[in-house]
């Protein structure tokens, strides 16, 4: 053989190596045995916070508790890595949390992650993991506790056209989600209070990499005119691999007066994420697809959304969602732009962390 196809052969073989060999597991064990030594004093024994401990009360802030289902589970295993190696501050929590990345390997790092993961059973809570990035058209599929500010606008001839939606949504129970939105709607001549919307999402499968949710939505006319609406939706979060999200929603409308009246809604999402730092700027691109069941009431509308998710604050729990909606099909409008502002409260007040 020659040399130099060898010496190739050896290099893809070398290179196949680099990239199949697997990362050493999280030991459980050794991770108990990091935390013991490190994180016991203000964490507590077994990570069991001792509030009446008089180290703990000396923190003027009081430290997560581990062994809270809801809470351990909601925090994606990656932002604890983050904010033990780096420290509290860095992730927009308090610096009482010390960081740990100049006395702890990476391996320790993962080790006792892998330890505070396992101090409670989570299996029945979406896991954190699954909290992906807002999309502007496609619907979420993790139960959260988020408050949205949606602003759009619409550009097209005569008229030019506002919208703006406030979304509340609570977790309730262990993946269960209440959705309350208020819908404003202006357009030169109007400008109302349109709708509220009242729903409910629940989570049906979910693992560290997937999730499928499915939601139903009553819209209820406050100043519009109309009847309402039932709207449903399923609603797919996947992770492709460390640095790419799909997230996709098939939604349905049901206009009360006449529900064959109603229209079908496919949306996708693909989303790179480059950073482990969430104060950076991610691009996405959306693609939405809906249809009136009656083909007399209108054909196909394609339309395709650039944009990007800004975190504003260290931790990302407020974010910022610009993008540009395109139409691909013939419609009544020529472009769309949105501002999404995201708050997701169970990560903290919306000042903390700047
Ligand atoms: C000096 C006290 C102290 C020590 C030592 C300490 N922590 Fe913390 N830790 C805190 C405090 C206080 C917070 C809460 C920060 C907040 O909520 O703003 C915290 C938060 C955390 C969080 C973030 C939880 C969340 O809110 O998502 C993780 C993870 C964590 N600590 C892990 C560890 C590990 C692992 C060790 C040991 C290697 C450790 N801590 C050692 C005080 C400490």
């Amino acid at each position: 053989m020659n040399m130099g196809f060898r010496t190739a052969l050896m290099g893809v073989g070398l290179l196949c190596l680099a990239f199949t060999t697997p990362a050493v597991a999280a030991n459980v064990d050794n991770g108990r045995q990091v935390y013991d030594t490190y994180c016991t004093s203000c964490h507590g024994a077994d990570g069991l916070l001792d509030t009446s401990s008089p180290v703990i009360q000396g923190l003027g802030v009081t430290p997560a508790d581990f062994s809270d289902a809801l809470f351990n589970s909601r925090e994606p295993a990656d932002d604890w890595r983050m904010v033990i190696k780096y420290g509290g501050h860095a992730m927009g929590l308090a610096e009482q949390m010390p960081a740990q990345g100049e006395v702890l390997s990476d391996q320790q790092v993962d080790d006792v992650t892998a330890y505070l993961k396992s101090l409670v059973d989570t299996s029945a809570f979406p896991p954190g993991e699954m909290n992906l990035m807002l999309p502007i058209r496609t619907k979420k599929a993790f139960p959260e506790d988020e408050v949205v500010y949606i602003g759009r606008y619409t550009d097209r001839e005569g008229n030019h056209a506002y919208k703006q939606v406030l979304e509340i949504e609570k977790r309730i129970g262990k993946a269960g989600q209440g959705i309350l939105e208020l819908v404003h709607e202006s357009d030169g001549s109007v400008s109302e209070l349109a709708e509220v919307e009242i729903g409910y999402k629940q989570a049906l499968s979910f693992s560290t990499s997937h999730i499928l949710s499915a939601a139903a939505v009553v819209a209820v006319p406050v100043e519009a005119d109309g009847d309402g609406e039932l709207q449903s939706y399923l609603a797919y979060g996947k992770l492709l691999s460390p640095s790419w999200i799909f997230q996709s929603s098939l939604r349905l409308k049901f206009p009360f007066a006449d529900s064959s009246d109603g229209e079908v809604e496919l949306a996708g999402i693909a989303h790179y994420v480059h950073s482990p730092w969430p104060r950076r700027v991610f691009p996405a691109l959306e693609v939405v697809a809906s249809k009136p069941f009656r083909s007399s009431k209108g054909d196909l509308e394609w339309t395709v959304m650039p944009q990007v998710r800004v975190g504003l604050t260290r931790g990302g729990h407020v974010a910022l969602n610009l993008g540009v909606e395109l139409p691909l099909s013939d419609q009544s409008w020529d472009q769309r732009y949105y501002m999404t502002l995201l708050w997701d409260f169970a990560d903290g007040s919306f000042f903390q962390g700047w």
